[in-house]
């Protein structure tokens, strides 16, 4: 294809948009990734700092998923959103993103089940909707370990956890933060509440859709009222069966999810895609508002694609990210990108983290 159609295939990507209250340049977003270089005490630090600075240019940083509480924490050295020197480590992030141009909002996850002791500062059993052990292995610093059986949590703790949620909202704001992206996807607490696997619950939060939503639909409730549903955005994956999820019902729980999540007005809906477009294009169609989209593995221009029919508002991209701190300036002069290196993704320092080259002169160069 030639240079010009691509430019213009690419074309709905470079308008303006909005997130609420979040004013984005254009419309290509950086996914949330895990990449495990917090202190032990889930302290972002100057590294990080540099590396979410580097990758301003994008029209909005999500960020890696941060842990609401200590008992939100799965793994290693992810950053946490619940004490004050967090807070600290946070307003470094987000002076160094907004200095360079950017906008940052801090994704809120707790793994629930998808957790272990030894990666956790108070080495407790991890909590979930029921004590229902996930299959798979946790990386430890000794290694792949199993994932304990977790803990149910009590009616009264379901509502603490809710409580957690928005006060990491709000300690994420005095971070200095632009708004929170709660993590309902990718088989973490809010997604293991939906499942009707990992949820064996009789009390009102567990049993009928109507009763696997309600946490979702608390937690969004109460991040909303305590920092402006203008500044609340959310991640959904219908569907994806990893971390062990089972949905056998999604064409009738992510309808009636997004229908009750619709009225709060949020900043965005934000959705990971693994397949179902029919689902997608119900979704879209319920959703009123701003929609992130992750079409995982498919190319800018089908992405640009999804923009240019309304089918999402902004697309999110992750692995290029990660390795192209002037994406949006590589793509838009059509330079040729970084690969990525899996063996850096997840923990060490600098290398394969704040070293990936920009190009001479571009946005995000060093
Ligand atoms: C991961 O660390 O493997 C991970 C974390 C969050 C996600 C997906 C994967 O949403």
């Amino acid at each position: 294809m030639p240079a010009d159609d691509i430019a213009v295939d690419l074309n709905a990507l470079w308008q303006p948009a909005r997130a609420g209250s979040i004013e984005l340049p254009h419309r290509l977003a950086m996914a949330p990734m895990t990449r495990n270089r917090s202190t032990p005490e889930g302290v972002p630090t100057e590294l990080n700092a540099e590396y979410y600075a580097q990758r301003a240019s994008l029209a909005l940083i999500v960020t890696e998923g941060t842990q609401p509480s200590p008992d939100g924490q799965g793994y290693l050295l992810t950053p946490g959103i619940h004490s004050p020197g967090q807070v600290a480590g946070w307003r470094k992030v987000t002076d160094a993103v907004h200095a360079a141009g950017g906008r940052i909002v801090v994704q809120l996850m707790h793994t629930g089940r998808i957790a272990h002791p030894d990666n956790t500062a108070h080495g407790r059993q991890p909590v979930a909707p029921s004590a229902v052990r996930p299959a798979g292995v946790m990386f430890t610093a000794d290694g792949p370990r199993e994932m304990p059986v977790p803990r149910a949590l009590s009616t009264d703790e379901v509502g603490a956890t809710v409580d957690d949620f928005r006060r990491a909202a709000a300690y994420a704001v005095e971070a200095g933060a632009d708004g929170v992206e709660i993590h309902g996807a990718n088989g973490y607490l809010v997604h293991q509440f939906l499942s009707g696997n990992a949820n064996e619950r009789t009390d009102r939060y567990g049993g009928s859709v109507e009763n696997r939503i309600r946490f979702a639909v608390d937690v969004a409730t109460a991040v909303a009222d305590e920092i402006g549903a203008d500044r609340t955005g959310i991640r959904l994956s219908p569907g994806n069966p990893y971390n062990d999820i089972r949905e056998d019902d999604v064409h009738e729980l992510y309808p009636a999810l997004v229908r009750a999540l619709a009225p709060l007005d949020l900043a965005y809906l934000h959705l990971m895609h693994i397949g179902d477009e029919e689902l997608l294009r119900t979704l879209r169609s319920l959703w009123p508002g701003t929609l992130l989209l992750n079409r995982a593995g498919a190319d800018l221009g089908a992405r640009a694609a999804d923009v240019a029919e309304g089918l999402a508002d902004v697309v999110t991209v992750g692995a290029s990210a990660l390795a192209n701190p002037d994406l949006v300036d590589r793509i838009r002069s059509g330079a040729p990108l970084n690969d990525p290196d899996p063996a850096t993704f997840y923990g060490g320092g600098a290398s394969g983290y704040t070293d990936y080259p920009a190009l001479p002169g571009a946005e995000g160069a060093r």
